[in-house]
C-alpha cells in the first residue's frame, strides 16, 4: 500500500466530501477505502447503517416488510460508527461490525432500505458526519440526495457475473461457501429493488463520473479516480 502514499501523498486542505455510489459488489468500497487512504481522509460506508437496521428487526422478530413495526423500532436502535481504515460500527452499544455482513441481513437490507423513515434515519447520521468531516461515502443515494453537492462524484459499475464472483470470493474470505447462482441471485433482487424503490432509487447522478471496472485491477481503479480528483479539485 506504500505506493498509494508515495504518488499522492497529500490531505486535501478544505473539506471534501466524495461520493461513491452504483450497484451491489461492484467494488465501491474498494475504491471508497483506497481513495480515503491515498487522500488521507475518512471512508464511511453508509451501506453498514441500513445493515444493522435490518439486523435489529432480524433479532427482534421484525418481518423487513411490516412497514409499520420497522418505523416503530427505530427509536430504540442508537448506532454509533468510528470513522477509520477499519470502521467499527455498534448498536445499542454492541459491537455488530461482522454480523452485518451475514446472508440474512443481505438477504432482506434492500427491503429495510425502501422504507423513508429508515432512509431519513440514516441521512441525518450521514450529514451530521460529513458536517464537520472530510469523507469518501459510499452507498446507492449519496451524490443524488445525501450529498448533492459533493465536490466530486463517481458511479461505479461492472459486468454482474464479475461482480457476482468478487462477492463470492469476499464471501469465502469470511468463511461462507456459498454457490455462485445464490450469490447472483441476491445481487440481481437487491439491484431490482434498490433501483425501483420510490424513495432515493439508485441512480448516477447527472454530474457523476462513471466507473467502469470490469476490465480494470484495484490499482488501475484507484489511478483514474485519482486522476479525476486531481483534476477536478487540484488543478
Ligand atoms: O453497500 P451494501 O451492499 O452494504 O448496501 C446494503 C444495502 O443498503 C443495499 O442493498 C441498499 C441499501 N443502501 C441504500 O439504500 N442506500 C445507500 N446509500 C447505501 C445502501
Amino acid at each position: 500500500m506504500g505506493f498509494f502514499f508515495d504518488l499522492y501523498p497529500t490531505m486535501p486542505e478544505k473539506k471534501v466530501i466524495i461520493a461513491i455510489d452504483g450497484y451491489s459488489a461492484c467494488g465501491k468500497s474498494t475504491l471508497a477505502k483506497d481513495l480515503a487512504r491515498s487522500l488521507n481522509i475518512r471512508y464511511l460506508d453508509s451501506g453498514s447503517l441500513y445493515r444493522a437496521i435490518t439486523l435489529f428487526c432480524i433479532q427482534h422478530v421484525i418481518h423487513p416488510e411490516d412497514i409499520k413495526s420497522v418505523v416503530a423500532a427505530l427509536p430504540f436502535i442508537h448506532l454509533n460508527l468510528s470513522l477509520g481504515e477499519n470502521i467499527k460500527l455498534t448498536m445499542n452499544n454492541e459491537d455488530i461490525t461482522d454480523e452485518i455482513r451475514k446472508t440474512d441481513v443481505s438477504r432482506w437490507v434492500s427491503e429495510v432500505s425502501v422504507i423513508s423513515e429508515v432512509r431519513n434515519k440514516v441521512n441525518e447520521i450521514l450529514r451530521g458526519l460529513g458536517k464537520t468531516n472530510s469523507l469518501v461515502m459510499d452507498g446507492r443515494d449519496i451524490g443524488t440526495v445525501v450529498f448533492p453537492n459533493a465536490d466530486l462524484k463517481f458511479f461505479v459499475t461492472a459486468d454482474v457475473n464479475i461482480r457476482t464472483l468478487r462477492r463470492q470470493k469476499e464471501l469465502e474470505a469470511l468463511g461462507r461457501q456459498i454457490t455462485l447462482q445464490h450469490v447472483k441471485e441476491n445481487l440481481l433482487h437487491r439491484d431490482n429493488l434498490d433501483s425501483t424503490r420510490m424513495d432515493s432509487p439508485l441512480s448516477k447522478a447527472e454530474d457523476a463520473i462513471i466507473i467502469d471496472n470490469t476490465n480494470l485491477n484495484r490499482e488501475e481503479q484507484l489511478e483514474l479516480a485519482l486522476d479525476w480528483y486531481n483534476s477536478s479539485l487540484n488543478g
